[in-house]
């Protein structure tokens, strides 16, 4: 599986980096880096883009993507895309994502929510676009904040089919 990740905004950016660095090994990222996020991804990312390298082979819906994830996601590229705006390599690599009906996987996050960042979401969402923002859940037995952040992790790759043994599913003792 080719998975595009595109990481941008600031804050949970390391929900970001962790989702890469638990990949399994049948899923090769394409990586998108906001400026602050290339900084400490740098050395440790393969397939790595620059934000601003619009010509990069995931531009193009003729290549081969088989799903993307922005996480986290901030308003700013949220609203972006819900207006079809694709003036970077990430608002470009969504936009053709949902063209090419694709599937995407959005993480806003913010707190609390505009009205303006609701719509948003929910004329994504319509579109087919899975919106999960990285809220904490509370009934996987999770006692530190790795272990609250690898349970959002992993929603996110159940959402797009990534095996992972991240978190301790409902009603089932052993992973
Ligand atoms: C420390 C810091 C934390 C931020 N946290 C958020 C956030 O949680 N959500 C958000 O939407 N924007 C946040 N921002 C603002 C975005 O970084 C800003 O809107 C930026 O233009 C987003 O650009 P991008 O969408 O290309 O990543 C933060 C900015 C800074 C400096």
């Amino acid at each position: 599986m080719k998975l595009a990740v595109a990481v941008t905004g600031a804050s949970g950016v390391q929900l970001g980096i962790k989702a890469i660095r638990s990949l399994p090994e049948n899923v090769t990222p394409f990586t998108i880096l906001s400026d602050h996020a290339q900084t400490v991804l740098s050395h440790e990312v393969d397939h790595k883009y620059h934000i601003e390298d619009i010509a990069a082979p995931i531009s193009s819906g003729s290549f081969p993507i088989d799903a993307m994830m922005i996480a986290p996601c901030s308003m700013n590229t949220l609203a972006k895309i819900a207006c079809g705006i694709a003036d970077n390599l990430v608002t470009r690599a969504a936009a053709v994502t949902i063209k090419e009906r694709r599937p995407l996987l959005v993480a806003p996050r913010e707190m609390p929510f505009s009205a303006i960042a609701l719509e948003n979401m929910l004329k994504l969402s319509r579109l087919g676009v899975i919106i999960a923002p990285p809220v904490l859940g509370y009934y996987s037995e999770s006692d530190t904040i790795e272990e609250m952040e690898n349970f959002i992790v992993g929603k996110w790759f159940d959402l797009l089919g990534i095996d992972h043994s991240l978190y301790r599913r409902w009603g089932i003792e052993d992973l």
